[in-house]
């Protein structure tokens, strides 16, 4: 493409150069002019008189008309030259070296500058005698003229220059100025000013004077520029499904690029809601409206997916019809079935269960939240109705995780039929839900089931055994181990003497 381009531009250049070069040579020079002209006016060749003052006026006309034409001519020459040295030192050479466009204001400023040099040289070759540099040194009125009717001119000029020489943007970066007042892609860098199409595709031209003392925000075009888009939920729905639910939603939104994950974070607790912060990197900025736009709607959709409700202002009146009341009989029965489940529990009468259900309480865990920590007093134990756990220790001052647990899974029983500190620290690996079981609670249960006790203490006895193998434990060491657990339990729930 660029080749056909230089191509063409070489063939034109050459067109156009042989014919100046012909209209030059046909031109005639001073002396032969002279030869030519002294035979229509008397006083051209010398006769004097009145005819002889005409004669001379108007060959003097004629030879400064010729000299203009060839000056005209020469700087057609000159500039034709220079755009096409331009064209193949910043189009071809520069742009393939470097991949970036030069601006069209140093390309301006070269090209003045060369076009006012050859200008000197021509005029001078033409006008021997004139002093060109007296004339513009030497004359004061001249100058306060040409300085005042250039002084934003040039002001635009060494702005521009500046601005350039620190490379703060080019064509094709994503500019803001004056705090969003005008926001567009630049479209062209002049020694004048600069262009920018807004994204009401209307084209703002910004001169290099007032840029240079504005505040400008760019977002360069090689960048990847980060949005962030925002967003809010009622606080019945649980952050963590909201944050996997948008960062998987936006990850398949044309534009948003897949170098960077995007960043989806709670950002306040509000009046109305959890506020949320959403962060994505785009692979082409310039279209972030666009995206800015799909990302919200893609949101919505998937809100209406997952029954997730954007938080109302406070102001709105928001009339909500009263829930039915939650029957709490069958919610109860409903726990106790979950109970159930749990091996440990087998033994257990259906009402036994149910009065175990009828106190349990229902908590919500994040994800990598701590549920116990090891060395924490602990009265209740937990049974996971909903996620999974880590059960984790330290060994030789690590972490160590030492056993997963998942729905159905119990934990924190040590501390609850011991009454000693908790063994290990449990961590909701997902968003966990667990029902909590206290010592109040149990206590009747395991007075009027004694066996319960024995099969608890087979499980924290393996559980213990596990512990020691793995971590630096202080738990029973030196013990007859079995029997020191359905002890200690039996003791710590006032069940009377050991079952030896
Ligand atoms: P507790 O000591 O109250 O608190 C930490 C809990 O981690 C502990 O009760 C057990 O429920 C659990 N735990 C400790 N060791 C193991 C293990 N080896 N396997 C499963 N769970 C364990």
């Amino acid at each position: 493409m660029l080749n056909v381009e230089l191509r063409n531009k070489t063939f034109v250049l050459l067109v156009y150069a042989g014919v100046i070069t012909i209209v030059l040579l046909l031109i005639p020079g001073d002396q032969t002019a002279k030869q030519y002209i002294a035979p229509y006016f008397e006083g051209a060749d010398g006769t004097g008189g009145m005819a002889g003052q005409v004669g001379r006026t108007i060959e003097s006309l004629i030879l400064n008309l010729l000299h203009i034409i060839k000056i005209v001519l020469w700087m057609a020459f000159v500039i034709l030259i220079v755009r096409y040295l331009n064209f193949v030192v910043f189009n071809v050479v520069l742009r393939n070296s470097t991949q970036t466009e030069i601006s069209s204001l140093i390309r301006s400023v070269v090209s003045i500058i060369i076009s006012i040099v050859a200008f000197f040289i021509i005029f001078q070759s033409q006008y021997p005698n004139v002093e060109l540099t007296a004339l513009f040194t030497g004359s004061t009125i001249l100058g306060i003229v040409v300085g005042l009717a250039l002084q934003d001119t040039l002001g635009n000029l060494f702005a521009g220059i500046a601005l350039q020489a620190d490379q703060s943007f080019q064509v094709g970066d994503v500019i803001n100025i004056q705090s969003n007042k005008w926001v567009g892609v630049i479209e062209q860098v002049s020694w004048r000013g600069v262009k920018i199409r807004t994204f009401q595709n209307k084209v703002v031209v910004i001169s290099n004077a007032v840029l240079g003392k504005e505040v400008i925000e760019v977002a360069p075009k090689e960048n990847l520029n980060a949005r962030l888009i925002f967003f809010n939920t009622l606080y019945s729905n649980p952050p963590t499904k909201t944050i996997q639910l948008v960062r998987d939603v936006i990850s398949k939104v044309e534009n948003v690029s897949t170098k960077f994950r995007p960043n989806v974070r709670v950002r306040n607790l509000g009046d109305n809601g959890i506020d949320y912060e959403v962060k994505v990197w785009l692979d082409d900025y310039s279209r972030y409206n666009d995206t800015d736009a799909l990302i919200r709607k893609r949101i919505w959709y998937a809100f209406r997916r997952e029954g997730i409700d954007f938080a109302f202002p406070t102001r709105t009146l928001y009339i909500q019809k009263e829930k039915a009341p939650i029957d709490e009989n069958e919610a109860i029965t409903e726990i106790g079935m979950r109970l159930a489940e749990v091996s440990l529990f087998t033994p257990l009468s259906e009402h036994e269960m149910k009065r175990i259900a009828q106190k349990v309480m229902v908590k919500l865990f994040s994800p990598d939240e701590p549920i116990v920590k090891r060395g924490q007093e602990g009265s209740s134990m937990f049974v996971i109705q909903r996620g999974s756990v880590k059960v984790q220790v330290r060994d030789r001052g690590k972490a160590k995780v030492i056993m997963k647990l998942s729905e159905g899974d119990f934990f924190g029983e040590m501390a609850l039929f011991t009454g000693e500190p908790r063994t290990a620290t449990v961590i909701a690996t997902e968003e966990t839900e667990v029902l909590e079981i206290t010592h109040r609670s149990l206590k009747p249960i395991l007075e009027e089931n004694p066996e319960l006790v024995e099969r608890f203490s087979e499980i924290i006895e393996s559980r213990r055994v596990k512990l020691s193998e793995s971590a630096e434990s202080d738990t029973m060491s030196g013990k007859d181990p079995k029997a020191g657990v359905f002890n200690s339990i039996r003791k710590f729930f006032g069940l009377g003497k050991t079952g030896e």
